[in-house]
């Protein structure tokens, strides 16, 4: 007897989380008599440039269900999003829960699914990152919900290790490369049209920064010294900024940050970008400066510098095999480390094992095993 598609509960919440939804998605409609993959949107974030521009862009469908959790402290935003993911899930319990990366809708829906009775299984896209950094709001939910998860999606060896080092079982690991970089490679070309650098008059060379960790933007002093850095850099090429919503309000109280135009700083502030418009600038920047996760990826496999101006990253691949470099923030270091990139320009070639654009098949061909097996 054939058995019965896999309902799957895909859960998206926050701006970085919509990247590795959009492949695996189509992935899984494609085979509907395999599948019935369903996709909640936690509202984590909910502007239309944190979030709605992503859906149209990645052609992905609305969202089944909405939770409209919006902003809030760390402790009420994963409240109220457990307390109407349980509601979902009591409604309709689906065969499996897929979250994906590490914010705070995704280490809710893990912990609320686990406790289900009976438990809905749960599979972690991006599991076995590790910063050793626990200040990081982000590492907690890592931990939590790779010590829930019974599948974990991995995307390169070292995460496999720690995952193995926390006693997680071998056969519960799969490593299938980055679906962040599936819709890196599925988007290259038409990023290329993208008109951003004709709206916003940029010329090369410059080079494109993002700031939104709580660490470098939520205490003056760092922000500050980036700051110092930033100015001193800015001599020898524009710094283009997207500012992201928390960055901007930081800014704003410690008054920092650069100009949003010509007003003499070389800090050039521009409102978030769409992805394709993001894309096209960090293609064609002469150097990337930044703190999120996901463009160290991204730079790494489109050979441009990437100074992250951290002490730690959860994604040593992107040292040992791409174009990622640990700067920190203390300013003489940050400088330094641009000018010593500058001095070679070009783009550096990198490729990093399974990160070919395929990982979502990959995915797919576990859960495809599962349905054979009647689960
Ligand atoms: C979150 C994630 C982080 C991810 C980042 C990408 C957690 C713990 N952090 O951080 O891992 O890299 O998203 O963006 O889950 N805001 C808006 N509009 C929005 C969303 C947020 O204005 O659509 C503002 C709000 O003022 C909010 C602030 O941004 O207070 C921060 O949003 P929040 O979701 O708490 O965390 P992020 O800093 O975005």
């Amino acid at each position: 007897m054939k058995s019965k598609p896999l309902r799957l509960l895909l859960v998206g919440g926050a701006r970085p989380n919509f990247m590795k939804i959009a492949p695996l998605l189509r992935a899984l409609r494609a085979r509907p008599a395999r599948f019935i993959p369903r996709l909640v949107h936690t509202g984590q974030h909910y502007d239309a440039a944190m979030s709605d521009v992503f859906f149209t862009e990645f052609g992905l469908p609305e969202p089944d269900l909405h939770l409209g959790a919006g902003s809030a402290t760390h402790a009420v935003q994963t409240a109220r999003i457990m307390e109407s993911f349980e509601k979902v899930l009591l409604a309709e319990p689906p065969d499996w829960v897929i979250v994906v990366g590490d914010v705070n809708s995704t280490v809710a829906c893990s912990l609320v699914a686990s406790k289900m009775s009976p438990p809905v299984p749960v599979a972690h896209v991006e599991a076995g990152l590790r910063s050793r950094d626990r200040a990081m709001p982000e590492e907690i939910n890592r931990i939590i919900t790779d010590s829930l998860s019974d599948l974990l999606f991995t995307t390169s060896a070292d995460a496999d290790r720690n995952l193995r080092a926390e006693g997680i079982d071998r056969r519960r690991i799969h490593r299938v490369g980055n679906l962040m970089i599936d819709t890196l490679r599925r988007h290259l070309r038409s990023a290329d049209g993208a008109a951003v650098m004709r709206e916003h008059g940029i010329v090369r060379p410059y080079a494109l920064l993002t700031l939104h960790r709580p660490s470098n933007v939520d205490d003056p002093d760092v922000l500050r010294r980036i700051f110092v850095a930033l100015e001193e850099v800015g001599k020898d090429l524009p710094i283009i900024f997207p500012v992201h919503p928390r960055t901007l309000s930081a800014l704003g109280r410690f008054g920092l940050g650069g100009g949003n135009d010509r007003n003499g700083s070389a800090v050039r502030r521009i409102q978030p970008l769409g992805y394709l418009d993001f894309l096209h600038l960090q293609k064609r920047a002469a150097l990337v400066l930044t703190d999120s996760g996901g463009i160290q990826e991204e730079t790494s496999i489109l050979g441009v510098p990437c100074l992250t101006l951290r002490d730690n990253t959860e994604r040593p691949v992107t040292i040992t095999h791409g174009t990622n470099r640990l700067v920190g923030t203390d300013p003489h270091r940050i400088v330094a480390a641009a000018r010593q990139a500058l001095r070679r320009p070009g783009r550096r070639k990198r490729t990093i094992p399974l990160w070919d654009g395929r990982a979502a098949g990959r995915i797919v061909q576990v859960f495809a095993r599962i349905q054979e097996k009647g689960r």
